[in-house]
């Protein structure tokens, strides 16, 4: 398994090197490699010390070594030292399509791009030219012409660059690190693959896949119930009303303002009759304050990460003056875990983690020094915070998630987290931070959560309407009637701006966002589906529409149009001129809109031979069962459509045991009438007979026909 690289090629770098000055000094790197799974090879440089990145963060476990390379390998690996940057270019040959290296402003596209891993706190993504956001992903994934794909995961937290131009080069300023690289047949197999090398998405409680609302802030919490109450008034869906920080006590986290939040039990129980769930914030920054119960109990057990002298860091957040946890050490992420067992008894439903990039005020780039010391123990070695800066995030949601599954063990946990690295999937959801009231913060939503799909994240969104700043009642219109197809769908704004809620820019505005988030309602039992489906194989929930065929390369820069799952092609009314997929896609009407002439809905097409199932217009994910679906058929030129349906009691982990059902959907014509067949293909859950109502959706909409031919249902197998 031992192999030199290139030895001319390194010998000419080397003499190059030498030419250019006598600062510049390269030291050639011997590689060695081998096969870790199916299309899956591992290349360490020959300077490589474990101490350094294991065990790693990205990935589940370590990788086992399985025998030589195979001998066609088409592309290269060198590993260099340059000016005490530790470096591996990877050659993958030519015209390769560059995606993924997760967080990111711009183009879907990442070709000529380079991006600093370095997790930042960045309002309104003004700082460092939007190239530091905060989430680092150092992968990135490549489709060739054939549509054959390629994916090279660094392994590595330390401070690095991502630079593609031909080639993909990581550039760290830590010590040298080990890369995989990943070649599969098309880029679904290649998100499988990342899957499994770094974690799959647990399965979310279904009610997150519901509409939230959310500001900075919500309070007293007499305006909570009120803005919960006119959701219901107003009959505009939504599941989740959010807490941002005025709910605490001085922003003191684990606690509850005894002016504005005397109750908590009581909002929550209120919400939950009304079936809202509640999501409450938790940031990592414990206010320095020597009579408050986090902070003594959190100095008693000494968890406070350090700084150069060995003292408890201090830092500016929120509340003034902060420590932090030290989250490296296991007792820290045990003490961290215990807190959320009394938090959660008051009825929270899920915890969104925020500024734990960490964002410190008065810090150097807005967070510690990098001289800051974590301590470990015998699991993470004891480092500086120049190591695992770009884990902090990871670190807290991975305690926050073994807390609420430790205070609630029979519930999905949910977290969303501001900051995260690769492989932070298995521990919460995301949203894409900071970001303006601006249409090109619009635009760039869309790339931005693709770009996380395509590097191992499925759930994540914008703050629909924009953060900083006021939106314009156009902009919000436009904002939800699209954002109501992120796998994450959550309006929010900061402190002192306008309200944002659907209803506050008029009546039109209102009703536009009532059509739009009534039509993702009606989409639950598909959406459910495609996460289901993501847990599963990594496939994304929203995908680039160069999914529906990897080898058009016509299709491999769209990046206003996209696809929810496979089935169905989402163009916004502000695309320009979009680069659409070829094939019958036929337009749909989910809530009687007529989006091929509304101003706001983007128009939904869905995929001849597909079959996507609705539920009826609902208020709340609670309110779904599966008593009636209605299916979407569009028959391909064999006049024949598939689908499939996943139920479970979406919440829990009965599925795990087998407590869930996956239909298969198939639809036929025969002369003139349109055989229909739901029939149970995995899972035990028993599940009553239900209604079916079809719509068949044909070339001439006005038309459509209701299918006048048999049912065939088979539930249970
Ligand atoms: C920063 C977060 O990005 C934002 O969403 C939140 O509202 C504020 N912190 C206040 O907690």
């Amino acid at each position: 398994m031992k192999k030199i690289l290139n030895r001319p090629i390194k010998i000419i770098m080397l003499l190059l090197n030498l030419i250019i000055g006598g600062f510049c000094f390269s030291l050639i790197s011997q590689e060695r490699s081998a096969l870790i799974g199916e299309g899956i090879t591992i290349y360490y440089p020959n300077n490589y010390q474990s101490v350094f990145h294991e065990p790693s963060f990205a990935l589940v476990q370590e990788p086992i070594e399985q025998g030589d390379l195979p001998e066609d390998r088409n592309i290269s690996v060198a590993f260099d030292s340059i000016q005490g940057k530790s470096i591996a270019t990877i050659n993958v040959g030519e015209e390769v399509d560059f995606y993924g290296t997760g967080e990111v402003t711009g183009e879907l596209l990442r070709n000529g791009k380079v991006r600093t891993l370095w997790n930042t706190d960045n309002y309104g993504y003004m700082r460092y030219h939007a190239l530091q956001l905060y989430q680092s992903h150092p992968w990135v994934m490549g489709v060739r012409s054939d549509g054959t794909a390629i994916g090279v995961l660094a392994d590595n937290t330390w401070k690095q660059r991502i630079v593609l131009d031909d080639k993909i080069s990581f550039e760290s300023e830590g010590p040298a690190f080990r890369v995989i690289v990943i070649q599969k047949k098309d880029p679904a197999e290649l998100l499988h693959a990342l899957a499994d090398l770094t974690g799959h998405m647990p399965l979310p409680p279904l009610w997150s896949l519901g509409y939230q609302q959310c500001r900075w802030s919500y309070y007293p919490d007499s305006r909570v119930r009120e803005i919960a109450d006119t959701f219901r008034l107003k009959k505009i869906p939504c599941d989740v009303i959010w807490m941002d920080i005025h709910y605490m006590e001085g922003y003191r986290i684990f606690t509850f303002s005894e002016e504005y939040f005397p109750n908590p039990v009581g909002l929550n129980n209120y919400l939950h009759a009304k079936d809202f769930k509640s999501i409450w914030m938790i940031d990592p920054g414990v206010k320095y304050d020597e009579d408050y119960f986090i902070y003594k109990s959190g100095t008693d057990k000494d968890v406070w990460v350090k700084n150069a002298q060995g003292e408890d860091f201090v830092g500016d957040v929120w509340p003034g003056p902060c420590v932090f946890p030290d989250f490296t050490q296991q007792k820290t992420q045990k003490w961290w875990a215990s807190q959320y067992k009394d938090y959660l008894a008051t009825g929270i439903d899920g915890v969104w983690n925020d500024m734990n990039e960490p964002s410190v005020f008065n810090g150097p780039g807005w967070t510690m020094p990098v001289d800051n010391m974590h301590l470990g123990d015998e699991i993470l070695p004891k480092a500086s915070h120049e190591r695992y800066h770009n884990v902090y995030g990871m670190l807290m949601v991975k305690s926050s998630r073994e807390g609420i599954l430790a205070a609630i063990p029979e519930k999905r946990p949910f977290i969303l987290t501001r900051s995260n690295f690769l492989g932070g999937q298995r521990y919460a959801a995301t949203w894409t931070g900071d970001n303006l009231a601006i249409w090109d913060h619009l635009k760039t939503s869309i790339p931005m959560v693709l770009n996380f799909g395509l590097s191992g994240q499925p759930c994540s969104g914008p703050d629909i309407g924009g953060f900083g700043g006021n939106a314009t009642p156009e902009l919000y219109g436009q904002w939800i009637a699209t954002g109501v197809f992120y796998p994450f769908s959550r309006s929010h704004t900061a402190e002192g701006t306008n309200n944002q809620e659907p209803w506050a820019f008029g009546e039109e505005i209102e009703q536009v966002s009532r059509t739009a988030i009534s039509r993702r309602y009606r989409l639950l039992p598909y959406l459910y589906t495609l996460f289901y489906k993501a847990s599963q194989t990594g496939m994304p929930v929203m995908q680039p529409v160069f999914f529906a065929d990897f080898k058009d390369e016509s299709l491999r820069s769209e990046d206003e149009a996209f696809l929810l799952g496979s089935d169905l092609l989402i163009i916004p009314k502000w695309a320009t001129e979009p680069s659409l997929p070829e094939g019958n896609w036929r337009t749909v009407s989910l809530v009687g809109e007529d989006s091929k002439n509304d101003a706001y809905q983007p128009e939904i097409k869905i995929r001849e031979g597909a079959i996507v199932p609705l539920t009826s217009i609902i208020q709340n994910t609670t309110s779904y069962k599966l008593d009636t679906i209605t299916l979407l058929v569009s028959l391909d030129e064999q006049e024949k459509a598939r689908g499939e349906l996943y139920y479970d009691e979406g919440e829990g982990f009965g599925y795990q045991e087998g407590m869930y059902k996956l239909f298969e959907l198939k639809a036929e014509k025969n002369n003139d009438k349109l055989s229909v067949s739901v029939s149970g293909i995995q899972g035990k859950m028993e599940i009553a007979p239900f209604n079916i109502k079809v719509e068949w959706i044909t070339d001439e909409p006005a038309k459509k026909s209701i299918a006048s031919g048999e049912i065939v249902l088979d539930v249970n197998q």
